[in-house]
């Protein structure tokens, strides 16, 4: 069976309610020939609710940033599965590098949130990728898989489709240094083998794996026709309907 692409667009701390509502107009009217690919859309928490009316009625998925892992509590700051899935969200962006680097997210606290998604229904899109410095030691295999191994610890899934994993090299995130095809395949592969350990066979080799890092236009086309590229985590370029529709449309 082959796997569904898709195309996220992560908006991290950008756009005001205007401006997000502006952007997901433009992206669904751009995206109403798209049938074989699934799109989703990360806004900031305080424009999913507005984001969510504007894509009412198109194949457009909206996703969070992040999420916490109880359903309610004294967790200040934290938004819930149940809260996310109220306005409609059905996946959300997990251990990305800026929650890793910036705020000290752990493997254990990302494995918090994956399973706090998992089991409350919401499709975690996990983050992992090496920093520059892991890569020129030669370390970005042992670093992509203890990062897998920590963030999927106790997870079970059934359906291939209850996880999502993000291929993010830190040193490609926001730098316009994208990893080549080859740099970024040979991850990929070796991830979904990691995969292979932890989960069904059948299971493991259905999970999509996304690329991101400084993805643009230009640079999609030749990302997907790798074999184990299965789409891709947008940043800058989600910004711009422009870009982002030809990324789309790759
Ligand atoms: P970028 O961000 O496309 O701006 O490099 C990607 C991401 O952080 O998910």
């Amino acid at each position: 069976m082959p796997r569904i692409p898709l195309i996220a667009g992560n908006w991290k701390m950008h756009t005001t309610i205007g401006e997000a509502t502006a952007l997901a107009k433009a992206i669904v009217a751009a995206s109403t020939d798209l049938v074989d690919r699934q799109v989703m859309l990360a806004p900031p928490f305080t424009a999913l609710a507005a984001v969510a009316d504007t894509i009412r009625g198109s194949n457009i998925i909206l996703g969070a940033q992040n999420i916490g892992w109880a359903s309610q509590g004294a967790f200040t700051g934290e938004i819930s599965p149940p809260m996310l899935k109220d306005l409609g969200c059905t996946m959300a962006i997990i251990g990305h590098s800026e929650r890793r680097h910036i705020f000290g997210e752990t493997d254990e606290l990302i494995n918090r949130r994956v399973k706090g998604a998992v089991s409350q229904g919401v499709i975690p899109i996990l983050c992992i990728g090496e920093q520059l410095e892991e890569r020129e030691a030669d370390r970005t295999m042992s670093v992509l898989e203890g990062q897998l191994k920590g963030g999927l610890q106790e997870i079970s899934i059934a359906d291939p489709n209850q996880l999502v994993i993000a291929y993010e090299p830190v040193w490609a995130i926001g730098t316009g240094k994208t990893a080549s095809p080859i740099q970024a395949q040979e991850a990929h592969k070796f991830i979904r083998h990691v995969l292979v350990n932890l989960f069904e066979k059948s299971v493991a080799s259905q999970i999509r794996i996304l690329y991101g890092g400084s993805v643009i236009p230009d640079t999609i086309g030749i990302l997907m026709d790798q074999d184990d590229i299965d789409g891709a985590l947008v940043g800058g370029a989600a910004l711009q309907p422009g870009s982002f529709s030809r990324i789309m449309h790759f």
